[in-house]
């Protein structure tokens, strides 16, 4: 262990002893920070059983800055056990940020791929095209505890010569006997898209394609993923600079999926873009792969530079939290979304009434509205969070925008849909998140209630509400 390595962990520490204290809106289902800010989910898996969940983690500063990668282990994906922090920017190539990567479970062994962020100074750097180094950088372990010694597989130099400086965020899988990666690019000329690199060993990668739409989709594309659920190929990015129409009514950045017809290695076609989550605190999710088959989602329920919105538990040392982790499916040729089966021994019912529910002083809780009729449904939480179908599209919107209110700044969301079937709601203390018609739409908010209310309202509907134990 070097100097650096040594204080970072005893600095670490002691603000992690100092602050981890309760306070009212700490979750109870959702994973966050013991202290300071936290940012992607990062080296998602399960391996030899276990569940890693790594995170982007400023633990001195909770409105963000050095970035490391925090650890939380779990058996279930609800109970999160602290790990400690797994890997320090504490080397040349990743002095000013271990950033985001994924994990490869392969051999028996926990393979972590980050970006060893580097900001050069004393020069006239725009930081874009010049002063940034993007490093690719491999950590193993045996055991998923314990890192060995980090190495340098890419730097700059080794990513085609059309990119700027803005190359991130390795994620690494295997078929058919070769491993693949794909990262995160701006070109010289802001156009976003998503590098393919190929290895026979794990260390040794080669660029084989890059993956963009027919005409530019904003300047950067961050966080890429790409697997392949049920019969669908899906590449996911959280994609920076979609400006105009649409856009104008939604959040700063996006993070969406493209299905793809073809080959990511050769031709390819990807179709249109789909937003994962529709509401105000979503982005850089990450996907993997659990040992019975599933493919999980987990997201950042939170917004990168958002000036409009803001959190409460800033006064209390930290901020952000990750989703709560849902499973991916296709069901009628449509990408879905659900909470995860393991949910489902921890719920008991509080009651269950037709058309028309109202409860107060439940903090975490799932309700359930099934057999929507005429598109007739309504709910309010905490007297201010408003979910509503009307004029052809389901709505989350607070009342008052205030940002010492129950939205802390948060408005207006929406998207259309033509039918409403269901909707599920998943309250934590201060966070809900919303799936419309099977999952088919997501929205995802934080909230700071000072009253835990529910009140739901759906023609023909049966409305189902469980506490969560
Ligand atoms: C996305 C992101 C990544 C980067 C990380 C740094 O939120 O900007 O592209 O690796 O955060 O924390």
């Amino acid at each position: 262990m070097n100097a650096l390595t040594r204080d970072l962990k005893m600095l670490t520490k002691k603000v992690e002893d100092q602050t981890m204290q309760d306070d009212c809106f700490r979750q109870k289902l959702h994973l966050m920070p013991p202290t300071g800010w936290l940012n992607d989910p990062n080296g998602l898996c399960q391996f030899q059983g276990v569940y890693h969940a790594f995170f982007q983690y400023s633990p001195f500063d909770a409105n963000g800055g050095l970035k490391m990668w925090g650890h939380y282990t779990s058996t279930d994906m609800i109970e999160w056990k602290y790990e400690g922090v797994s890997l320090y920017p504490d080397q040349p190539f990743d002095c000013h940020g271990v950033y985001s990567g994924s994990a490869l479970v392969d051999n028996g062994k926990m393979y972590l791929y980050y970006t060893g962020n580097v900001k050069l100074e004393d020069g006239e750097y725009d930081y874009i095209n010049s002063g940034r180094e993007a490093n690719t950088i491999l950590v193993v372990s045996e055991d998923g505890m314990e890192f060995g010694a980090k190495k340098e597989l890419m730097r700059n130099e080794d990513y085609p010569s059309d990119l700027s400086c803005h190359v991130r965020d390795p994620k690494v899988w295997k078929q058919d006997g070769m491993y693949y990666m794909v990262q995160g690019a701006r070109t010289r000329q802001d156009e976003g898209k998503v590098l393919v690199f190929e290895s026979t060993d794990k260390m040794n990668w080669k660029f084989r394609n890059s993956l963009t739409g027919k005409s530019r989709f904003g300047y950067m594309w961050e966080c890429p993923d790409y697997f392949e659920v049920e019969g669908m190929k899906l590449l996911s990015a959280s994609v920076q600079g979609l400006e105009g129409g649409e856009w104008e009514d939604r959040n700063v950045y996006q993070s969406g999926y493209f299905p793809i017809k073809g080959d990511i290695l050769n031709e390819y076609n990807l179709q249109e873009y789909c937003l994962w989550d529709y509401g105000f605190d979503y982005y850089a999710p990450q996907s993997f792969e659990t040992e019975d088959g599933r493919r999980i989602h987990i997201s950042w329920m939170g917004m990168p530079d958002c000036e409009d919105y803001t959190n409460k538990t800033l006064k209390d040392g930290w901020q952000h939290c990750f989703t709560f982790p849902r499973e991916i499916h296709v069901k009628d040729g449509k990408v879905v979304q659900q909470p995860v089966r393991e949910l489902e021994s921890r719920k008991k019912l509080i009651e269950s009434a037709e058309e028309r529910l109202e409860k107060d002083g439940y903090e975490t809780y799932e309700l359930n509205v099934d057999g929507i009729q005429d598109n007739k449904f309504r709910a309010v939480l905490a007297g201010e969070l408003i979910l509503e179908y009307q004029n052809r599209r389901f709505e989350m919107r607070f009342i008052n925008q205030d940002k010492e209110s129950v939205s802390a700044g948060r408005g207006l969301r929406y998207q259309e849909v033509d039918s409403l079937r269901n909707v599920k709601i998943l309250a934590d203390i201060s966070s809900v998140e919303v799936f419309v018609n099977d999952g088919e739409l997501v929205f995802s908010t934080r909230y700071y209630p000072d009253k835990y209310t529910v009140l739901a309202e759906a023609a023909g509907a049966q409305i189902r509400m469980m506490e969560i134990k």
